[in-house]
């Protein structure tokens, strides 16, 4: 793995499993800043979305994961931040595939509908996966 900077947010529907990727963070010795939230209680996903999708497109940050219930609330915010290519994922092929092809920088997931441990593995390989370029290059300049 590449030396990665990531950046992790949540709300309260995600609170738990952005303290298990973090532990996750720390096993593995990967730089990350927790944009919050801090403690377990109500609170409005677009905040941190923003604030982490700002962190990712500056450049202060390679990547961003964010957590609420369903994962979708974010990743709806987070694209809203030009250069962001969030995506909201259930399955290890999906979280492969959208760095090989999509060149995501942000993964949003949603710990209402994903166990822990799924959850783990998509993280690890989406943190793992380069992006291939070639053909995919060119659609994502035209995203842009
Ligand atoms: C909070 O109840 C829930 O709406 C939020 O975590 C998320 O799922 C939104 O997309």
């Amino acid at each position: 793995m590449e030396n990665l900077k990531v950046a992790i947010g949540c709300d309260h529907g995600g609170f738990h499993l952005k303290e298990k990727i973090k532990e996750y963070m720390e096993v593995h010795h990967i730089e990350h800043k927790d944009f919050g939230i801090y403690i377990k209680e109500a609170s409005d996903y677009p905040e941190v979305a923003k604030d982490v999708a700002k962190a990712v497109a500056s450049g202060e940050f390679d990547r961003g994961i964010l957590v609420c219930g369903t994962g979708l609330g974010m990743s709806i915010t987070a694209n809203k931040t030009k250069g962001i290519r969030a995506v909201s994922i259930e399955n290890t092929y999906s979280a492969r595939v959208s760095r090989a092809h999509n060149n995501s920088n942000v993964l949003c997931l949603g710990e209402r509908v994903i166990g822990d441990y799924l959850a783990l593995d998509i993280v690890d390989i989406w943190l793992k996966t380069g992006f291939e370029g070639g053909r995919h290059k060119k659609r994502i300049d035209m995203i842009e």
